[in-house]
């Protein structure tokens, strides 16, 4: 699978275990869900540009650097959101842009409802935010729209993907890094990942 980063992190590993527990309550699962957040997040800017800058300790000037782009986060309403404030407490100047996607519960097609992006991009480079990667039609449909928009460079962070959402995101948008914590076996005939975690917004939001 190019272009798809799985993480193999321990902590992540045994995180991912307590975030699928069906005994696991929201809080919790939205602390979880924050945390593994954060450890894909160090993976998934490894390769963001930086440029130098000077700046005085109480001691001296010292030559560092600074990022050298600016960053946008795309959560997937509205599981997406439980991912904005972890990534905020890591990059406290991304600007946050929001689109509403629900997936039709006959055809499993993306719906969208909202769209807060304004006329012209005003980021360099977008990270797409929604835990769960199912047929991949959300995602596939949410890159389209940012690539529509014009920003230059594009990934996708995600917690838990179906075999099959990453074949479509790779088909359609080959180009767009996917930054995920498991691939999981399969989707099942009502399009949920198994084993999977159930419903993110739900479990999130204590909507079961
Ligand atoms: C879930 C999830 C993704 C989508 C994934 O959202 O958060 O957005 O399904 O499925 P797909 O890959 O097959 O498109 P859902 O439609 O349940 O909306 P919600 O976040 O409002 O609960
Ligand atoms: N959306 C979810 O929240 N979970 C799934 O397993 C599939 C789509």
């Amino acid at each position: 699978m190019t272009n798809v980063h799985v993480s193999m992190h321990p902590l992540v590993r045994t995180k991912l275990a307590v975030l699928r527990d069906q005994q696991t309550k929201p809080k919790i699962f939205r602390e979880l869900v924050g945390e593994i957040t954060q450890f894909l997040m160090y993976e998934a800017t490894a390769d963001l540009p930086i440029s130098p800058i000077t700046v005085q300790t109480p001691m001296a000037e010292y030559e560092g650097q600074t990022l050298a782009v600016r960053i946008g986060l795309i959560p997937i309403l509205r599981a997406g959101l439980g991912m904005v404030d972890p990534i905020l407490d890591m990059i406290p100047m991304a600007q946050i842009w929001h689109l509403g996607l629900y997936r039709d519960h006959q055809t499993l097609q993306p719906v969208s409802y909202y769209n807060k992006l304004p006329a012209s991009p005003s980021v360099d480079v977008c990270l797409v935010l929604d835990p769960m990667l199912a047929t991949g039609g959300s995602a596939v449909a949410a890159v389209s729209v940012l690539k529509r928009w014009g920003v230059p460079r594009i990934k996708f962070v995600g917690l838990i993907a179906a075999p099959e959402g990453v074949a479509l995101m790779q088909k359609e948008h080959p180009d767009v890094p996917v930054h995920l914590a498991a691939v999981d076996e399969r989707l099942n005939d009502i399009g949920y990942i198994i084993p999977g975690l159930g419903d993110a917004g739900d479990r999130q939001f204590g909507t079961r």
